[in-house]
Parts: C-alpha cells; sequence; structure tokens
C-alpha cells in the first residue's frame, strides 16, 4: 500500500461495494449471509484486511488499523440497521398470515357417542350395582350340559324347542340364554349370591322383533328365605329406575324349566299409564323379561342345599328394553349401524 490516498480509494471501494450490494438484498437471510462472507477472515472483503497489516509499512500501520476499524464499524452498523428492519417486516407478515378472526364460527368436530344397546345395558348394570349385585361374565360358546342339562332341561325335555339352537359340536353350542352363567356361579360359590351376568346369545330366530344375536341380562339371587315377593320388590324397583317413577309390575304365570313358579314379567304402560296405547296394544302393560323362583332341582344340582336356601332368577332382553324404550320398531335398526337412526338416540 503506497499512500494513504490509495487506502482511501481501496476502503472506499468496498464501501461503495457493499452499499451496492445492501441495496439489492430483500430478507434477513440474505443479510446474515453477505454479512458473514464479506466478514470472513480469509475470503472476505473486510474480514481478510487485517490480515495485511504485514505487508503494511510500519509508518502507515496505525493509520491502515484505524481506517480498516471504522470500516468495519460503519459495516457493521449497515447490516444491523438491514438486519432489524428486514426482521421487522418479517414478523409483521408472519403476524398477519397466523391471524386469528376470534369472531369465526367454529369447528364442530363430530362426537362419538353410545350405542343404545349399550347405554341400556349401562343402565341396567348401574341399578343393579347400586343394589349390591355383582356382575359375572360368562362366555358366548357354552357346553349342552351348562346350557340346558344343568338348567333342568335334558336332552329329549321338550322345552329345548323354545329355543332353536345353533350347535357347534354334540357337546359345545352359542348360548342360547345368559342363564348358563347361573350355574357357573352357582358351582363355584355357596350362598348368599347376588349376581347379575350381562351378554351376546344366539338362536336361530330372525324378524323384527328377532335377531339371531342378541344380548340379554341375567340376574340370580339365593340365600336364606328368598320368595316370589322380593323378586316382585326388586323388579318394581327396577322399572321405575329405567322406565321412570310410578310404573309397576305384574306377574302373569309362566312356564321355564329352571324356574318354579315362573313368571312373565309385565310392566305398567310408561307411554299411556295403563290407558291402552299403540305401545302396549291397548292392554295398559307390556311384557319385559322372564323371570322366577330357583327351582329346587337346580339349586341341588350345583351342590346347593335347596332345604336350607331358596333363590330368584330373572332374564331381560337388553335389545327388548331398549326398543320400548327408545320406541324403535325393528331389533335390526339396532344392528345395522345406521347413523341416521342412532343419531336420534343420545343420552
Ligand atoms: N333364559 C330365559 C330366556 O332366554 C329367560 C329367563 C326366564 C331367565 C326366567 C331366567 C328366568 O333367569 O328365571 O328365555
Amino acid at each position: 500500500m503506497a499512500d494513504l490516498n490509495e487506502l482511501s480509494e481501496k476502503l472506499g471501494g468496498i464501501k461503495a461495494e457493499i452499499k451496492e450490494e445492501l441495496s439489492k438484498l430483500e430478507t434477513s437471510k440474505s443479510v446474515f449471509e453477505y454479512k458473514k462472507a464479506i466478514f470472513d477472515s480469509k475470503a472476505g472483503k473486510v474480514g481478510s484486511l487485517m490480515r495485511e497489516m504485514g505487508k503494511i509499512p510500519n509508518e502507515m500501520k496505525a493509520e491502515y488499523g484505524k481506517r480498516v476499524n471504522e470500516l468495519k464499524n460503519w459495516a457493521q452498523e449497515k447490516f444491523d440497521e438491514m438486519d432489524a428492519k428486514f426482521k421487522a417486516e418479517e414478523m409483521r407478515l408472519k403476524y398477519e398470515s397466523e391471524k386469528i378472526d376470534v369472531t369465526m364460527p367454529g369447528q364442530v368436530r363430530k362426537q362419538g357417542f353410545l350405542h343404545p344397546n349399550t347405554l341400556v345395558r349401562n343402565r341396567i348394570v348401574d341399578i343393579f350395582g347400586s343394589m349390591g349385585f355383582e356382575i359375572f361374565e360368562g362366555t358366548e360358546i357354552e357346553t349342552d350340559y351348562y346350557n340346558f342339562t344343568a338348567l333342568n332341561t335334558p336332552d329329549d325335555h321338550p322345552a329345548r324347542d323354545m329355543q332353536d339352537t345353533f350347535y357347534l359340536s354334540d357337546k359345545f353350542l352359542l348360548r342360547t340364554q345368559t342363564s348358563a352363567g347361573q350355574i357357573h356361579v352357582m358351582e363355584k360359590e355357596q350362598p348368599p349370591i347376588k349376581i347379575i351376568s350381562p351378554g351376546k346369545v344366539f338362536r336361530s330366530d330372525d324378524d323384527a322383533t328377532h335377531s339371531p344375536m342378541f344380548s340379554q341380562m341375567e340376574g340370580l339371587v339365593v340365600d336364606k328365605g328368598i320368595t316370589l315377593c322380593d323378586l316382585k320388590g326388586m323388579l318394581d324397583e327396577f322399572v321405575q329406575k329405567i322406565f321412570g317413577e310410578g310404573v309397576s309390575t305384574r306377574l302373569r304365570p309362566s312356564y321355564f324349566p329352571f324356574t318354579e313358579p315362573s313368571v312373565e314379567v309385565d310392566v305398567s304402560c310408561f307411554q299411556c299409564h295403563g290407558k291402552g296405547c299403540k305401545l302396549c296394544k291397548g292392554t295398559g302393560w307390556i311384557e319385559v323379561l322372564g323371570a322366577g323362583v330357583v327351582n329346587k332341582k337346580v339349586l341341588e344340582g350345583c351342590g346347593i342345599d335347596s332345604d336350607v336356601y331358596s333363590g330368584f332368577a330373572f332374564g331381560i332382553g337388553i335389545e327388548r328394553i331398549a326398543m320400548l324404550k327408545y320406541g324403535i320398531n325393528n331389533i335390526k335398526h339396532l344392528f345395522e349401524s345406521d347413523l341416521r337412526v342412532l343419531e336420534q338416540i343420545r343420552e
């Protein structure tokens, strides 16, 4: 470097070049990159100036250092200025694009809901749960023994024809009734027994009110001194909780092999309150379940002393209750998963 004039010219050139380049930049990122390149200690126009100190005559060194520093400071300031300007604009655009209009209507998300069968089953479980019943889960595949024989329905018994059975083999079948669970419980436990047993059952049966697969809820109470009166009292409580205050039950004689006496239980019509309507077919009463006093033969077969203990049992059709409660006229609606139907039934 011959003299200071030459130095001034060189530094002035660099300054002009930086000014020129900066005027072309449009983003904070490009400013950052340009700055990195300029200040690079090897290849950078500004960064490399200090490396040339060795070539500068001694008497000029101080001045050279001062001017290079001035240029550096000036460049740094320029970069800071540009960086701040672009960043402000970039933030503004970012906020603009992310702006939320709180007055816009919200996105309504569809929420799932429980199937009517599940609603009814849960409700029944709650009601009996609050009365101290425990749950026994049986199995859908049963042996002929548990589904029939132990329930006082031996091979040649005409009552076997009451239920059209899907046999899997000579011995195994798809249970036709949750009553099979009664036997499992009584074989394992001595009284007091107080259980309900919900689950799917299967019968070769198919029309508007019957389906080859449906669900039942079995109930069994065995203890000392249990009578039909206890059954009636409990059922009155149950129907009020499921169909509403003021409804009552009536018992009609019926027949089931595993109960003696057996009854068909009607509930007073919760729609017309006894006056007679379409739902109760003008009778004021609706049949809801089967029940009875546990047959002594069944108790004895499970090793329970029928001179000491007695019990009652009942079997509720879950779909039947759901259909009555929600005014569903075809059992298929409960299995077809048609949302147009199911969405009308919410609790
Ligand atoms: N298991 C019978 C059926 O499926 C219903 C039933 C009736 C169950 C009387 C009972 C009972 O426990 O006592 O038709």
